[in-house]
């Protein structure tokens, strides 16, 4: 798909994405499609997960983006009856009935996508050990190219998300790192993918966002590669720069 076509699809899933009921977002639904199209430019394909599907919100961002060779698998313990919306975005989508937690006991197919997995969003349980066991699933699924995006990453509610996030990844660094947070979402990719997608983040997210209706304010205020990431808030309206910290920071916003 060319980079006008992807612009085009983008935005038509933006401008439906309120009709859909829902906990996400159009400032983190944003986001996605800018990463998403960003995997795109750099030649990444593979299948799509979700845990935790609710009526399709954020999961209609997935089969909207998804060509056609490609699977969306949805997993939640209860289908909420109302995935419709879903089936005029995607042909092969696949909805597997079971805690993801249990997935390897509850779906045969699932070694299919080991490996092959492009983009797994994890939204269902926020229980620590479900957190982690998401993480553990996407290790498994995820293609070297793959993208990790955790919920509530943010979100005082839960502070067992990051807890659960921050411990997988002390204990198996060589797995995934973080390379942007925002908008209650955390972003991970694989360590030999973090150059490129900082890189991306660096000169076009901030374009990416604007185009689509969300403009926001970049952070990036350290460059330790114990934890190098790029995070964003929703520009305000009496945010002037969309560059945090620009005239002290400034070399850590260059492309490296
Ligand atoms: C916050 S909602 C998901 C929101 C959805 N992604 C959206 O964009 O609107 C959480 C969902 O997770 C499901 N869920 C809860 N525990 C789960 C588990 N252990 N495994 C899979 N899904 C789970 C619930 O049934 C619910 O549909």
């Amino acid at each position: 798909m060319t980079e006008a076509a992807i612009k085009d699809q983008s935005k038509n899933l933006i401008s439906s994405f309120e009709q859909v009921d829902g906990m996400m977002s159009i400032t983190a639904a944003a986001a996605f499609l800018a990463v998403f199209k960003q995997l795109r430019q750099l030649g990444v394909t593979g299948h799509w997960f979700e845990t935790g599907v609710y009526k399709g919100k954020s999961a209609a961002l997935l089969c909207g983006s998804a060509s056609k060779d490609e699977d969306v698998v949805l997993v939640d313990i209860d289908h909420h009856k109302s995935w419709g919306h879903l089936n005029a975005l995607h042909d092969s989508i696949v909805p597997v009935e079971t805690e993801s937690e249990k997935i390897e006991q509850n779906f045969q197919n699932l070694p299919k996508y080991f490996n092959k997995t492009m983009v797994l969003h994890s939204d269902g349980s926020h229980f620590y050990d479900n957190v982690y066991s998401d993480i553990v699933l996407a290790n498994k699924l995820l293609s070297e190219d793959g993208v990790l995006i955790l919920d509530d990453f943010w979100n005082a509610h839960y502070p067992q998300v990051q807890a659960a996030a921050y411990s997988y990844l002390a204990a198996f660094p060589e797995h995934f790192t973080f390379f942007l947070t925002g908008e209650n979402k955390a972003f991970l990719c694989r360590p030999s993918r973090h150059k490129n997608l900082i890189n991306y983040c660096l000169t076009y997210f901030a374009s990416d966002m604007a185009e689509l209706g969300s403009p926001v304010v970049i952070s990036k205020t350290d460059i330790n590669p114990k934890f190098d990431v790029l995070s964003f808030l929703h520009k305000q309206q009496n945010d002037e720069e969309s560059f945090f910290g620009m005239n002290i920071y400034s070399h850590f916003y260059q492309p490296r």
